[in-house]
């Protein structure tokens, strides 16, 4: 099974959490903003992000938006919040109305705790 993690992160919390996922899944986590497009195809993406003033970063949105169906077999979602699921809920839309499958259980370490919830990202990047 292929998997792949791409991220973006402002201030480290979401990158710290995307690397430890990535460990586990045995792949490197890859900013979207460093690769901005999927280049082959993944039977796992796992993507994450946080919200900043109540919406998720407009750079995330433009690459759930043009994430195309063909490249994935489904997207698992982390996220690294204060309080708000918000980039979670929106991601999962914008995926799910293209057709694009979305594990229903996601990662979630609030910003505060992001160092000790590596371990167990790690095991969530093996597990899936
Ligand atoms: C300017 C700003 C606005 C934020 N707005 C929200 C918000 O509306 N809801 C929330 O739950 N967290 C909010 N946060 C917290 C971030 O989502 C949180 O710190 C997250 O871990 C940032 O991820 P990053 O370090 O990968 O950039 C905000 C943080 C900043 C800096």
């Amino acid at each position: 099974m292929t998997k792949a993690v791409r991220y973006f992160s402002k201030s480290g919390n979401t990158k710290t959490i995307a690397e430890a996922i990535a460990e586990g899944a045995g792949v490197s986590a890859v900013s979207i903003t460093e690769e901005p497009e999927l280049k082959t195809y993944v039977d796992v993406l796992f993507l994450g992000g946080a919200p900043y003033a109540n919406i998720m970063a407009p750079e995330l949105k433009a690459y759930a938006e043009k994430l195309e169906a063909s490249k994935v077999g489904k997207v698992i979602l982390f996220t690294t919040s204060n309080w708000s699921r918000r980039t979670v809920k929106a991601l999962k839309k914008t995926l799910t109305e293209k057709q694009i499958p979305v594990a229903e259980d996601y990662f979630y370490a609030h910003m505060l705790h992001v160092q000790g919830r590596t371990e167990a990202a790690r095991e969530f990047g093996r597990k899936a």
